[in-house]
Order: C-alpha cells, then sequence, then structure tokens
C-alpha cells in the first residue's frame, strides 16, 4: 500500500510518520501466534490455555436476569453521563461490607467508571503536565503510564521482585524523580504476580504520598479474589482518603469483563476531576448495565463462589507445577500463579535446550506442550500461569491437572 497523505499526519505520541511501520511483534501477539501455530501442527489437540486474563466463565444468571429487567425500563435507556444514584449507593455498601471501608459519601467519593482501564487513561489527563512523572511498578498493567506519556509525562518504574515480597521499594526512588512525581499506581492483589499488598504497606504508602506530595491510584480490578479473609482496600488505611483513589471492577470478581463496569472512589477532589475528565470523555455506561453491576456489589457471595474455584485450581496448579520442579507457591488472592521461567529443559531421550528469558520458555511451553502462559522479563525472568483455563467443571479440572502433570512428565526442567 503506498504512504497516503494521512501517513503524515499521525501524532508522534503514536509514532508520527513512522506509524505502523514497525515489523517489531509484541509479546501478546507472539504468543497468539505460538498457538495458532501449534495448532496447526497438531490439530484437534487440546491447548491448555492459562493465557488469558479474564474469566473462563459467564456472569451468573440472576445477574443476566438483573440486565434483562433493567434494559426493558424505558428510563434507563438515554445517556447515563457520570451516572445516577445507584451504582454510586452500591459502591458506598460494597466497600463498607465487603472492605471494612466506612464513611464513604456516595454522592461525592464514588463516580462509576466503564471499566477500571478506561478510567485509568482518563485520570492522567487530570493529573498530568509535560515533564511530571508518575511512579508504575513493573512489570504491571501500563494503562495510565501510557497515557500520562500521551501527555509528555515521564514514568519512572519501581520493580516488583520476589525478595522485595512484590512490593515496590519507595525509598529508593531517586530525589530528581520525586520531586516531579505526580502519582503512584500500585494494583494489590497484583497482576503480574499474583501477590497481595498487607495493612501496614498500604500505611506506608499512605506515608509516603503525604510526605512527597502525590497522589495514590489503587488499581483495585482483583481485590474482592482473595483465598482468605476480607478484600484488603487501600482505602481503609488511615487517611489514605486524603491522598488517593481506588479503583474497583465488576470485570475479574463477577466474571463481567465484557459489560464494562466499575468504580472510582475515594479522594472528593480526585473523583471530581476524574468524573470532569470523564464528562468530557465518554456518555456513561448504559443505565441498565450500571444497574446490574450495582446489583453484584449487593450480593458479594457471588464472588466468593468465584473466588473459591481460582482457589481451587491454584492449590491443583501449584501441585502440578512442583510436581514438575517449578517455584510454585500458592499466592493469597488473583487468579495468576507467577513463577520462574526455567532455564534450560532436557528431555528424556537427552536433547538439551536453553532459553535465554521467559520469552522462549513460554514459546517452548505452548510449541511443545501446547500450555500457553504470558511470559515476563521485566523484573525477572517468569512465567504467569493463569487459573482462568477452560474447565466445565471440578472433575474437568482434575482432568486438566492430569494432562498438564503428563505432557511435562518427560521433560525435566532447570532453574
Ligand atoms: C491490573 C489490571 N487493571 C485493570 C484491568 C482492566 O480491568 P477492566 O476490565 O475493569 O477495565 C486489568 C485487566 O486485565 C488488570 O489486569
Amino acid at each position: 500500500m503506498s504512504d497516503s497523505y494521512i501517513q503524515n499526519l499521525f501524532a508522534e505520541r503514536i509514532g508520527g510518520r513512522q506509524y505502523g511501520k514497525s515489523t517489531a511483534i509484541y509479546k501478546f501477539e507472539k504468543i497468539k501466534r505460538a498457538k495458532r501455530a501449534a495448532l496447526a501442527a497438531h490439530p484437534g489437540a487440546e491447548i491448555i490455555d492459562m493465557g488469558v486474563g479474564e474469566p473462563d466463565e459467564m456472569a451468573f444468571p440472576e445477574v443476566v436476569a438483573k440486565l434483562h429487567e433493567e434494559a426493558r425500563k424505558p428510563e434507563n435507556r438515554g445517556y447515563a453521563d457520570n451516572g445516577d444514584g445507584v451504582l454510586k449507593a452500591a459502591a458506598a455498601r460494597y466497600l463498607e461490607r465487603v472492605c471494612g471501608v466506612g464513611g464513604i459519601n456516595p454522592e461525592t467519593e464514588v463516580v462509576h467508571s466503564i471499566g477500571s482501564k478506561a478510567a485509568l487513561s482518563i485520570l492522567p489527563a487530570a493529573l498530568i503536565n509535560p515533564g511530571d512523572y508518575v511512579l508504575m511498578t513493573t512489570p504491571g498493567y501500563p494503562v495510565f503510564g501510557t497515557h500520562a506519556k500521551y501527555y509528555g509525562g515521564l514514568v519512572h518504574n519501581l520493580p516488583l521482585t520476589e525478595a522485595g515480597n512484590f512490593l515496590p521499594d519507595l525509598d529508593g526512588i531517586p530525589g530528581d524523580v520525586l520531586r516531579k512525581a505526580k502519582a503512584v499506581v500500585i494494583n494489590y492483589p497484583n497482576n503480574p504476580t499474583g501477590a497481595s499488598a498487607s495493612p501496614e504497606f498500604f500505611a506506608k504508602v499512605v506515608d509516603f504520598a503525604r510526605r512527597n506530595n502525590v497522589v495514590v491510584i489503587h488499581d483495585a480490578a482483583y481485590a474482592a479474589l482473595v483465598f482468605e479473609g476480607r478484600p484488603l482496600s487501600f482505602l481503609a488505611a488511615p487517611g489514605a482518603k486524603e491522598v488517593g483513589i481506588e479503583l474497583h471492577s465488576t470485570s475479574k470478581s463477577f466474571n463481567m469483563t465484557g459489560w464494562r463496569c466499575g468504580f472510582v472512589a475515594g479522594n472528593e477532589l480526585l473523583v471530581k476531576a476524574y468524573g470532569d475528565v470523564k464528562d468530557n470523555t465518554d456518555s456513561g455506561q448504559f443505565l441498565a448495565i450500571q444497574h446490574a453491576a450495582a446489583y453484584c456489589l449487593d450480593h458479594p457471595e457471588i464472588t466468593e463462589k468465584i473466588a473459591a474455584k481460582y482457589s481451587r485450581r491454584m492449590e491443583a496448579l501449584v501441585e502440578v507445577l512442583r510436581g514438575a520442579g517449578f517455584n510454585a507457591r500458592k499466592p493469597r488472592g488473583s487468579f495468576f500463579l507467577y513463577v520462574d521461567a526455567p532455564k534450560v529443559v532436557t528431555a528424556k531421550g537427552g536433547a538439551r535446550r536453553e532459553f535465554r528469558n521467559a520469552e522462549e520458555g513460554s514459546q517452548w511451553l505452548i510449541t511443545e506442550k501446547l500450555i500457553s502462559t504470558v511470559p515476563w522479563d521485566d523484573a525477572c525472568a517468569c512465567l504467569r500461569f493463569s487459573v482462568t483455563f477452560a474447565a466445565r467443571d471440578p472433575a474437568d479440572e482434575k482432568r486438566v491437572m492430569a494432562e498438564i502433570a503428563s505432557r511435562l512428565g518427560d521433560v525435566k526442567f532447570e532453574f
């Protein structure tokens, strides 16, 4: 295709005149291609897909029924803008009942989102001027940083390592970065490490934010998916509401990724700024979806059932992977199991293959064993296994686990 004048019009932030011309293939595209190639090489074989970052099941039937009921109401048909009071009130109740965070004013301290991704893409417009820094954990979900860079901001990465319990080292940030930092973005339980925070860590984050005049954005997309105890909200930390906001989502907690609904809660001024930019960005999620999401927030037992499933799968996967030599340990929440990637694999016949990084290990797993994972080579060479693989019921899960054990049974990994 010859270049049209349009090629010369693209903004530098997406590559300018070079937009679309790069031949680099990104990680998730490589995984997709490897999956396709593996299927073509083994027609009809079962790919065990532990790469996906979304639930394998539908929203619960009662939630679908609620959507149906709400979609039939004429008053729900129009632009929702920043939402009516239904989801706001349910969010405040949810924070109190489920997370133990009282005192959230639904009118001034909650605004819905069309999913946390949308909120993370909107918030930088409210905060970031050219030259401002954002502190982002790595590996991690990059959306806030991507948009901050669109506005001329800079990203300072805070590596998450096993030695640091996958919590960022807030004391080691260079002074010149800290002086220009506007926001710190954290996410617990964490994607991809599966790590959880602690009340002590959140208290430290509040203190850090106060001392350095930065705002805290806690992406709580997996907060409700915990295997023991109650979900841990950043807003439960004393003083949190003075420094930050928390982003909740129905995507993972209620099997509703496609529905696009969540909420932002916390500091009134930040919530207002989010709402103002949001109002200039979208016209709100369909009220019927918001009301179905509100129903969910009043039914946390749905999440508890989902979390129990992931917990059961996690235990089985940890056992199978440990049997194959991986350093797997059950996380306290999320659906991600993060392990060191193997450095070498030796087949029964003695053929030996070395991996230079996690990506090569992941490619080998999909190509040779039809097991799909996501590699991360940011702070360590690690693989993310997601327990959202397709399985109909507990018996089917057992079958999948036995299948993984058998596929990995004829090789020896070195780490
Ligand atoms: C850490 C994290 N934040 C946010 C999102 C997006 O969530 P939502 O579906 O609410 O936009 C994801 C989705 O994978 C995620 O992993």
